[in-house]
């Protein structure tokens, strides 16, 4: 008997979710089953009529595992337990997500999601006796129990290039350039773009800094005849004294946002410098993904649909050591992969003279 499994895109979108679905539908296809895809995260599901379609392998045979973004949609702000309705009012329609599954007679679902949508969907999943397998994705690379999540890769290519941009622009106007990147509460994109970008200053949530150091290494790099300097920041940064920086958007949602300002009115003080601040914002997401991208994408699809084949759920599939494996989720969501402050990455970029600014 064909076996039906869904399949869905779930909080923010990065590069390289369309790749995982082309691996998933193609692997799954060729096992006989056929593929559902559930549009808007779960959301679809719990609107009338729902909102879901078959996936083919057509559908990804043109220009569909290239592009950005998702075919299916995503929010990350529908979470089945307190779903917000469109008079504002907050109910749980859990049980009525299950039932749309059910109805749909599907069984086994892969999620490709984060760790905020993993620790929902575990839960959804409990719940309803469902099948569950995830698949990481993030462009703050976050995940526990991965070294990469899908998305990365292209985000920190993103942010390679805009200081590659900024550097020529930088020293024909003897400026510091401060570029803010993402990553929400973990320094990863800050710190491997800015190593691999050439940034004279990173700054990142995990280590502590002061305006004086930053501004040391700046003053020290004028002194050995260096006309402009390039800095790179994590969202998350707070102010030396601990001050978040925030931006309030409608509804009262909150995201990280307006720290590469703040540093730039400082180091020019603190400097004399002319200081110019560039935000990326979500430039980092919205590119074709990078061959690892697709790589990470390819084998982490096809994976999911094994694990699913053999039985194996509640797992989530993982990219370890240029192997692909599987972690129980709840490892997987039991804390926020940060960076090591005593790892490669640091000890590389502190060795290449890059300043944290401590
Ligand atoms: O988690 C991915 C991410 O892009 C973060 O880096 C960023 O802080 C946040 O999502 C932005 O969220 P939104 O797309 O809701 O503005």
């Amino acid at each position: 008997m064909s076996k039906r499994i869904a399949i869905f895109t779930s909080g923010g979108d990065c590069a390289g979710l369309n790749a995982v679905m082309r691996a998933a539908v193609l692997r799954a296809s060729s096992l006989g089953w056929e593929v559902i895809g559930i549009e808007n995260g779960t959301a679809g599901l719990l609107q009338d009529p729902p909102r879901y379609k078959v996936l083919n392998p057509n559908d990804f045979t043109g220009t569909v595992m290239r592009m950005g973004g998702t075919i299916l949609g995503t929010t990350n702000s529908r979470n089945p337990f307190a779903y917000e309705m469109d008079d504002g009012s907050i109910i749980d329609r859990s049980d009525e997500l299950i039932a749309a599954f059910k109805a749909l007679d599907i069984e086994s679902i892969i999620g490709i999601g984060g760790d905020g949508s993993f620790d929902i969907l575990s839960r959804l999943v409990e719940q309803g006796g469902l099948n569950f397998v995830g698949v990481p994705k993030t462009i703050d690379n976050d995940v526990n129990m991965t070294d990469f999540a899908v998305g990365y890769d292209t985000a920190v290519s993103v942010a390679t290039e805009a200081l590659d941009r900024l550097q020529p622009t930088a020293a024909s106007h003897d400026r510091v350039m401060i570029l803010e990147v993402m990553g929400r509460d973990a320094g990863h994109i800050a710190l491997t773009a800015g190593i691999a970008g050439g940034a004279d200053v990173i700054l990142i949530p995990e280590i502590p800094y002061t305006i004086e150091k930053v501004a040391e290494k700046i003053n020290n790099l004028k002194k050995n005849g260096r006309n402009f300097a390039l800095v790179v920041v994590s969202e998350a940064v707070n102010t030396p004294d601990g001050e978040k920086h925030e931006v309030v958007y409608h509804g009262g949602e909150t995201r990280y946002g307006g720290i590469g300002e703040y540093l730039c009115m400082k180091i020019a003080k603190a400097t004399g410098s002319e200081t110019r601040a560039t935000v990326l914002g979500h430039v980092q997401r919205g590119a074709s993904p990078t061959y690892n991208d697709r790589l990470l994408a390819s084998a982490l699809g096809v994976k999911a649909v094994e694990l699913l084949a053999e039985g194996v759920y509640g797992r989530m599939v993982a990219w370890q050591n240029g192997d692909v494996v599987d972690v129980a989720i709840e490892d997987a969501i039991k804390e926020c992969n940060i960076v090591d402050i005593n790892g490669m990455r640091v000890h590389t970029a502190r060795s290449l003279g890059i300043s944290f600014g401590d």
